[in-house]
């Protein structure tokens, strides 16, 4: 059957979760579409009663590979599987070190208030190397929205011994959309390389890593491309592969892997060179089954479909006298809403609704709602009046 958010939306039989929660935790962990746990069951079954993967399982990888590139307008030769963001982010932190080096007194660009696996690496560098961090404080505007402010980030990219921007497309607690064509045309003016986490948006926003000059991007799998944990991608830009030694040394990151008498240590020339060994099989099927669903539907519409249901969301809440966080001005928005209900504590609200089998949680101090695509109108007044604001 040909997908389409109409026949997909409210859709129990291909999000089963939809018979049993109103679940709007997407920015946290996705539950698993049919068609994924579908794939999942069928490599269970046949591992169960064959020594060896099915033959077609190659070609499969290498078509979600595609898949991965297609996603954000980039090369199948710059995709790597990994095992999650961190994996990716390290893989760049770690590599440049190994490679090109990192002096002390170096710069990272970095908001102040990044997932902790987009924090985490750099300060490995800073308390190893000596890199300095610099690190931009989020600031909320008169409207109370929050943002890290762009002009600041492109100012602190500026200063002579930056050599990285890091920054994630999606604010992971206020949904603040990052503007990355306008910051990775001024890093690579500049000189400077851009590294973006992608997990809050792959899938669902826009990402062409060539219109955007964005030079490393990672995403995990397990939260808008609705794939199962521990999968992922990381894209290398084609020139700078030579420059990012992989993290981890194992059988495959060489060019004769299938090889193994003769023993020749030489990379792959492409981005597979950051695959070190045996791969998550089962969990990169799952993840293909998923994105297909999602490249069929296409970005454009599930950007506009998240708008539409955020937009909602918003409408309501504020309409009840909820504080809304979440920036929302053309190209700061995306599928999570943080927002307050003045006089009423968080986590006992999100408690309250989780025992009514709606789940919402709390980030920073604040509840974080983020819908998916499947999602209905209908289930987002059912949330509005659960929290009885
Ligand atoms: C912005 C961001 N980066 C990374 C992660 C997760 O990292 P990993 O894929 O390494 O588990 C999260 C999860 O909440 C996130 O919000």
């Amino acid at each position: 059957m040909t997908h389409t958010l109409e026949n997909l939306a409210g859709n129990a039989d291909a999000f089963p979760v939809l018979r049993h929660w109103d679940f709007y935790n997407h920015a946290g962990v996705s539950p698993m579409p049919a068609a994924v746990a579908e794939v999942l069951r069928q490599y269970a079954d046949h591992a169960q009663r064959h020594a060896y993967l099915e033959a077609g399982v190659h070609r499969r990888l290498e078509a979600l590979r595609q898949d991965c590139a297609r996603l954000i307008n980039a090369r199948p030769a710059e995709v790597a599987f990994i095992k999650n963001t961190s994996e990716g982010i390290a893989t760049i932190a770690k590599g440049l070190e190994t490679s090109t080096g990192w002096q002390a007194g170096d710069r990272v660009v970095l908001p102040a208030v990044e997932y902790p696996a987009n924090i985490y690496p750099w300060f490995d560098l800073r308390q190893r190397l000596g890199v300095e961090l610099v690190m931009i404080p989020q600031s909320a505007g008169p409207d109370g929205r929050l943002r890290v402010p762009l002009d600041r980030v492109l100012e602190a990219a500026d200063h002579p011994r930056t050599r990285l921007v890091a920054i994630s497309h999606v604010q992971y607690a206020t949904g603040q959309q990052a503007d990355l064509a306008t910051l990775g045309r001024h890093c690579r003016q500049g000189g400077r390389l851009l590294l973006v986490d992608a997990i809050q948006s792959a899938g669902v926003l826009p990402i062409d890593v060539q219109a955007m000059n964005i030079d490393f991007l990672a995403a995990g799998g397990h939260k808008w491309l609705m794939g199962p944990e521990g999968t992922g991608f990381l894209y290398v830009r084609q020139e700078l592969i030579e420059r990012v030694q992989p993290l981890a040394i194992g059988w495959m990151n060489v060019t004769n892997a299938d090889d193994y008498s003769r023993l020749d240590f030489t990379y792959k020339p492409d981005a597979r060179r950051y695959e070190c060994g045996t791969l998550n099989v089962p969990g990169l099927l799952g993840l293909g089954a998923s994105l297909r669903t999602l490249l069929e539907l296409g970005t454009p519409a599930l950007t506009a479909r998240l708008r539409e249901l955020t937009d909602h969301l918003i409408a309501l809440l504020e309409s009840r006298g909820a504080r809304i966080a979440s920036p929302r001005g053309p190209g700061e928005d995306s599928g999570i809403v943080s927002f307050e209900i003045p006089g009423r504590d968080p986590r006992e609200l999100a408690a309250a609704l989780r025992r009514r089998q709606i789940e919402v949680v709390v980030r920073d101090g604040r509840l974080r709602a983020s819908p998916h695509f499947y999602n209905t109108p209908a289930q987002l007044e059912r949330l509005v009046e659960a929290l009885g604001a």
